[in-house]
């Protein structure tokens, strides 16, 4: 068993950690909002005007910051207003893009709205740029945040909703490189500051607008961005154009096309690679964190990370078009790694989104379409465990020692992961030990701030495909951890092989 030191100074606050990194994304798509989330009134699942009382009171426990829908891809298919008025008199469409099926727009904006004030957290909509117009998008801001007696306030009212809603995320488009109209960065560039300048702020609402980023390591899509974002030579409105910019990044063991990878069955080598794709969002992040550095030092546009997570080859038996995956211990690794990474680089990113919350790819919760029992995922307890990382300030980890590496594709991939941060006197400590059979232990060299008190919870499971279903909800669950011992220089902490641990502190002077 190796034993290595990580040096923390808890006097040492870094940047603030946004809570919206832990946010979500609700697509339709699937089995996301219909039977995930929306189930209608008429439902013999218990909900409450139609939304599942069990799914929110899961993802109420997370404190889901925001919450981004419709889309992903459907967002630039769909038009807002097929989404308003009386649910049995609102068109129908196809959502071509997932599954092909006939979307009947039973769940539209003010069902979303209502959605996230039970859950309390704040709405992210994505707006249409592939095939809506300015003026769709325009008025769709104005009809949620608009407190007068303009035009689309008062079809709001007409529709049942007095009061104006608080929108403070708005994106512009999703995906202009591929499913959102196949553009090159120069034209959408443009595109995004024609929109966004028609996305205005009503009343008291003022909108953070998120144009629509890079794939992956597309370093060129985000500098195409960047060179436009500003008014240059204009102080007069020093947000500029728009005030954020997404990036999209998923980890597979394959590739796009063809196979991406089972989501249960998988062996050793496939674990690996899995986490040395997961640890590649680091290298991503700071590519496009250095593009964005050049051209903003002072860090006023936030990067985006609203779609990340695991993307396997759907459950057999399940539409294709559903992307419906099982979610093991493996996947919560993926989740605790990204976060190290989020946290990292606070500075930078405002806001992430996981993909997606109910149902869909590396889901928080799945839900069973023939009787309804819902599931809580080995991702979902990452989140639960992360939750005192929310608004706390960062805290670097140095590591004396050789972290253990193993070689996978022709890299080294490190395989622990820790990340920090203080908050309300106290500090939460991560480490992901992603050595699929060995444990190893780290010392906490605790400086700056006297320790007096530390609790810790473990996540880890008998074998890294463990995964939690209706006979065993709680295959993979956080239990408390007592393998944490006082050091001469703070604590000792024994890591499990292929295991999540976090470390509370309680801090005095
Ligand atoms: O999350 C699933 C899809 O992945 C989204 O709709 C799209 O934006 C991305 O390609």
């Amino acid at each position: 068993m190796s034993s290595l030191t990580a040096v923390i100074d808890l006097d040492l606050p870094g940047p603030t950690i946004s809570r919206h990194v832990y946010g979500h994304f609700a697509e339709h798509l699937g089995r996301c909002i219909y039977g995930g989330f929306w189930v209608g009134e008429d439902s013999d699942v218990p909900n409450v005007r139609g939304i599942r009382t069990d799914v929110v009171e899961a993802l109420r426990a997370l404190r889901i910051p925001n919450l981004r829908w419709p889309g992903g891809c459907f967002a630039d298919d769909y038009h807002w207003r097929d989404g308003v008025g009386p649910r049995d008199q609102r068109p129908r469409m196809v959502n071509s893009h997932w599954g092909d099926v006939v979307e009947d727009n039973s769940f539209g904006t003010h069902e979303f709205m209502d959605l996230c004030e039970m859950l309390g957290a704040e709405p992210y909509v994505n707006g249409n740029v592939g095939s809506g117009t300015v003026r769709e998008m325009s008025e769709w801001v104005e009809y949620l945040t608009r407190a007068d007696d303009s035009p689309m306030a008062a079809l709001r009212r007409a529709n049942g909703r007095d009061e104006p809603w608080q929108v403070p995320y708005f994106g512009i488009g999703n995906e202009p490189w591929g499913c959102g109209g196949n553009m090159t960065a120069e034209h959408y560039a443009d595109l995004a500051r024609q929109y966004a300048t028609y996305v205005r702020n009503h009343g008291g609402n003022t909108v953070y607008k998120i144009a629509a980023g890079a794939n992956a390591d597309d370093y060129h899509w985000t500098e195409a961005l960047m060179k436009v974002s500003q008014k240059l030579g204009c102080g007069c409105d020093p947000r500029g154009f728009f005030q954020g910019i997404s990036l999209h990044y998923y980890t597979m063991t394959g590739g796009w096309v063809g196979s991406k990878g089972h989501a249960t069955q998988f062996d050793t080598d496939d674990w690996y690679a899995t986490m040395r794709r997961a640890r590649k969002i680091e290298e991503i992040v700071r590519g496009h964190a250095n593009v964005m550095d050049a051209y903003d030092p002072d860090h006023r546009i936030g990067l985006v990370v609203d779609e990340w997570g695991t993307w396997w080859d759907v459950e057999e038996g399940t539409n294709p078009g559903f992307l419906y995956q099982q979610n093991t211990l493996r996947d919560a690794l993926v989740a605790s790694t990204h976060f190290d990474v989020f946290h990292r680089y606070a500075r930078r990113i405002s806001m992430a989104n996981i993909a997606q919350t109910v149902n869909v790819l590396q889901a928080m919760i799945l839900t069973d379409p023939d009787t309804g029992a819902l599931v809580l995922t080995p991702t979902y307890h990452v989140f639960e465990m992360n939750t005192g990382h929310h608004d706390a300030s960062s805290l670097a980890v140095h590591v004396k020692g050789e972290v253990p590496t193993r070689a996978v594709e022709g890299a080294d991939v490190p395989l622990l992961s820790m990340s920090a941060s203080t908050k309300d006197d106290a500090a939460l400590v991560s480490l992901s030990n992603l050595d699929a059979d060995a444990p190893t232990t780290v010392v906490l060299d605790l400086r700056g701030r006297e320790v007096t008190g530390f609790s810790a919870r473990v996540l880890t499971a008998p074998t890294i495909q463990t995964h939690n279903t209706p006979d065993a909800p709680d295959a993979v669950a956080p239990v408390a951890h007592d393998g944490v011992r006082p050091h001469s220089r703070g604590l000792e902490v024994d890591l499990p092989a292929r295991s999540y641990t976090t470390v509370r502190l309680e801090l005095g002077a």
